[in-house]
């Protein structure tokens, strides 16, 4: 089953958005595989946002994803990274579309709560960035069969 990598990003955690955020996905039908609080290193935050580096809002994005801690999640469910990716919405919170979580909760381009893999092949990197094997959990939920099914 798919996996994707969701962070909750510094702001989302001051301004105590974690339930209402978590429950969305969860109310869609991913299931929780790891979930863990991180003070975020300086060196993490680099090698999660490499592919930015030397991007104009690079070092202010480590600045802010340094700043407070950020809640990281992996979920699991049919279609994981791309549909943790339409509830999340446009980058930017001023156009992300209204019902989506940055369209709900976000008007700032940087300050946008969340992070979700963009692609399969870089959510099990990034899995693997946040996560050690054993921190990830398999189950089957008793009403996978009604939720997860084709
Ligand atoms: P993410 O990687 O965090 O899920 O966000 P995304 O795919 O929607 O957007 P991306 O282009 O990957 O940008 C990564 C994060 O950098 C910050 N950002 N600031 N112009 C700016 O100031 C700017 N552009 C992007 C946001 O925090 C964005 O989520
Ligand atoms: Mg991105």
């Amino acid at each position: 089953m798919e996996r994707t990598l969701i962070l909750l990003k510094p702001d989302c955690i001051q301004r105590r958005l974690v339930g209402a955020i978590v429950q969305r996905f969860e109310q869609k039908g991913l299931r929780l595989a790891g979930m863990k609080l991180v003070q975020v290193s300086h060196s993490l935050a680099e090698q999660h946002y490499a592919v930015h580096k030397g991007k104009p809002f690079y070092e202010s994005l480590l600045q802010f994803l340094t700043s407070g801690p950020t809640l990281a999640l992996v979920l699991e469910g049919r279609e994981a990274v791309a549909v943790a990716r339409s509830l999340i919405g446009a980058t930017d919170g001023t156009k992300a579309a209204p019902g989506t979580i940055r369209g709900d909760f976000a008007l700032s381009v940087q300050n946008n709560l969340i992070h979700g893999s963009d692609s399969p092949e870089n959510a099990a990197a990034e899995v693997a960035l946040w996560f050690k094997p054993e921190e990830l959990v398999s189950y089957q939920p008793v009403d996978s069969s009604w939720i997860g099914g084709r």
